[in-house]
């Protein structure tokens, strides 16, 4: 087994979740975060990788689809595994092949809840609003050949007040995200050791 194993991070927009994954592996002794990738030129996820001094990769929509020229990218890289870090496109399946039960990605609710295409970002917040839930929260899944029904890892909730806006309930999910997220990765990668 090698003394490290390289995490790559796909994401689509900001990446917060990207940074904050990266500044708790920066230190680490058994895991890198190798690489980050960006299906759009001008996402701030590319910005806070320069930053961070982390490798960072955009490929069209059209590579991520079709998935050669990206897999070549991976394998050249050396990358065990693929963290989905607010990554909005279907893995297609000849990275599930290379990468089996080894890409994790994050939801912002309650899975099988909230889950499916179309369901991302705000969206997720807005249809939980409408449906006057008092309470939502992240899924973190093994990623497979359908939409956010892969297996749960874990799971966090948090309540939502009747005046709660999207904006608040998405504060609130992203506090667990970043309290979270870095950790289960940790949890799960180093038990596939
Ligand atoms: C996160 O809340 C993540 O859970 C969500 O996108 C956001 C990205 O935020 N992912 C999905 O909706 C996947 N279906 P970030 O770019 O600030 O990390």
């Amino acid at each position: 087994m090698k003394s490290i194993l390289n995490i790559a991070l796909f994401a689509s927009g900001s990446g917060s979740n990207a940074q904050n994954i990266a500044e708790y592996f920066s230190q680490h002794p058994s895991l890198k975060i190798d690489s980050i990738y960006a299906n759009k030129e001008e996402a701030f996820v590319l910005q806070r990788a320069a930053k961070l001094a982390i490798p960072a990769f955009y490929f069209p929509n059209s590579d991520f689809r079709e998935g050669t020229v990206l897999l070549q990218k991976l394998r050249k890289r050396d990358v065990d595994i693929i963290v989905l870090a607010g990554f909005l496109l279907k893995i297609p399946p000849i990275l599930l092949e290379a990468f089996p039960n080894r890409i994790i990605n994050i939801h912002p609710a309650l899975l099988p809840k909230y889950g499916g295409k179309g369901m991302f970002g705000a969206h997720v917040h807005e249809a939980v609003k409408a449906a006057n839930e008092s309470e939502t929260g992240i899924t973190i899944h093994l990623v497979n050949e359908h939409y956010d029904e892969g297996q749960i890892l874990f799971q966090a909730q948090c309540a939502i007040e009747a005046d709660d806006q999207v904006e608040q309930i998405a504060e609130k999910v992203h506090a667990l995200e970043y309290a979270h997220f870095p950790h289960v990765i940790e949890t799960f990668v180093l038990s596939m050791k």
